[in-house]
């Protein structure tokens, strides 16, 4: 099994560009469901979990064809067409691998009038139900079986009816479903307490090239017009703000200073707003944002909660950042209910770290020591990885599939500004 080697201890100074989101790609992917005709996303990450859904659509009978994306090239151009559908299934194993697999039912009630989903079941970082999901599906009409681990959805026989969903509290996932299913309903859908993540809205613009009428766009309330069909439409997947905001970090934790290429500002209002107040500078580049340290690192007191707020994606990079700070910091995770996996990997490395519930206590340390550490979910990982880079010595991280799945081509892009990060199989 792969692992990544990092010795630590060099400010990293240059250009990183970032790629398309993970989190937008796993919902724009599935909207090729909705249309018999082709398609095409542009910017798409290299990555395993797009990979993965690929596969998935591919069981269904989608056709994907990759264009050019040479291997040294960011991005790729993916041709999707689901001409005919062959299946409405979607296997335990495949999602029990990748619980964005859930993201193929509201499309596929929606063209095809029916779904067989597998339920995800948990994964690391916490139960992650998807009763939202299927409230919101029951909303437009659709009737729901679950047996055996499996949900089977089905439309009324005349399709699904737009209605009213009232999400109780934000789900970014539900949030997407509802929508790919509201713009094949018939009649009027509203959807309150919808997600606002730039990628819910990188979705809203997609279905609209593609013939879709949604209003509300970047608001907790969505309304869609049903159409009777959809049509093809090429579309580009908007830069990662998780990556961005990661390697953010990374300038941060080294003392260096790097410009994010292609970052887009308005899309992590709360990550730079933190960044500034741990003391880092950031302004816009030519071809991004630029982020140097400037100083010590200032103790935060931060707490997720759904767009525009602080994103949970960023605590456990954060945390690897504040371990350094001149400080104690608060940070209180109140998404999932067990996302400080990273943190006795992190304690392993000579951090000060305190979980107390949902809050962890971060008592900023002189230095970090290199050690070899595992890596539990994606954004864990990452966290090590930055240790990695600040500590003395040597670092190694086991279980790196956990970065393939949300990271391109990671320690290339880090190598590239100064980095010693290397991959080692076996
Ligand atoms: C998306 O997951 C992201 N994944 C996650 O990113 C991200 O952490 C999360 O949104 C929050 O921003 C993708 O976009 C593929 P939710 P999702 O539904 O949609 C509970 C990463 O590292 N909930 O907003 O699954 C749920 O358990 C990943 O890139 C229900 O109770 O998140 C969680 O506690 C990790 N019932 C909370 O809501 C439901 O039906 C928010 O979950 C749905 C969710």
């Amino acid at each position: 099994m792969d692992r990544i080697v990092i010795r630590g201890g060099k400010p990293l100074h240059g250009r990183i560009p970032i790629s398309g989101a993970k989190n937008a790609a796993l919902t724009l992917l599935p909207c090729a469901l909705l249309t018999d005709e082709p398609l095409t996303l542009r910017n798409l990450p290299r990555l395993a979990d797009v990979d993965s859904f690929g596969h998935l659509l591919n069981q269904l009978g989608v056709s994907t064809t990759i264009e050019g994306a040479r291997p040294d090239e960011f991005g790729r151009v993916m041709t999707l067409r689901a001409a005919n559908l062959t299946s409405t299934v979607a296997p335990y194993d495949i999602v029990r691998k990748m619980r964005a697999s859930v993201l193929v039912l509201g499309p596929l009630v929606a063209r095809a009038g029916e779904a067989t989903v597998s339920l995800p079941g948990g994964c690391a970082i916490g139960m992650r139900p998807v009763d939202l999901h299927l409230k919101a599906l029951e909303a437009l009409g659709a009737e729901l079986e679950i047996a055996s681990g499996y949900v089977k959805a089905r439309a009324p026989s005349g399709g699904l009816v737009g209605g009213t969903i009232r999400f109780p509290f934000v789900s970014v996932g539900a949030t997407e479903n509802a929508l790919m299913a509201a713009v094949l309903a018939k009649g009027t859908t509203v959807i309150e307490n919808a997600a606002r993540e730039p990628e819910i809205t990188d979705l809203a613009k997609c279905l609209i090239a593609m013939g879709a009428k949604i209003e509300g766009l970047r608001t907790d309330t969505l309304t869609i017009q049903g159409v009777g069909r959809l049509h093809g439409a090429t579309y580009a997947v908007m830069a990662d703000r998780i990556e961005a905001g990661s390697y953010a970090c990374a300038a941060a934790i080294t003392g260096g200073s790097l410009e994010l290429v292609g970052a887009r500002r308005d899309t992590m209002p709360s990550i730079l707003s933190s960044l500034e107040e741990a003391g880092l500078g950031i302004e816009d580049g030519a071809e991004g944002i630029k982020v140097a340290a400037l100083g010590g690192l200032k103790p935060l007191s931060l707490s997720t909660a759904p767009y525009p707020a602080f994103p949970t994606d960023m605590q456990a990079q954060f945390m690897a950042m504040l371990t350094l700070a001149e400080g104690t910091s608060l940070l209180t995770e109140t998404i999932f209910e067990n996302r400080y996996m990273h943190v006795p990997e992190l304690n392993r490395m000579g951090a000060d770290i305190e979980v107390r519930g949902r809050s962890a206590v971060v008592r900023g340390v002189d230095k970090l020591l290199g050690a070899p550490v595992m890596a539990t979910d994606l954004r864990a990982s990452m966290s090590l990885v930055l240790a990695g880079l600040a500590a003395e010595g040597e670092t190694e991280v086991h279980r790196v599939y956990h970065l393939d799945r949300g990271y391109e081509r990671l320690e290339e892009k880090l190598q590239a500004v100064g980095a010693d990060i290397e991959r080692v199989g076996g």
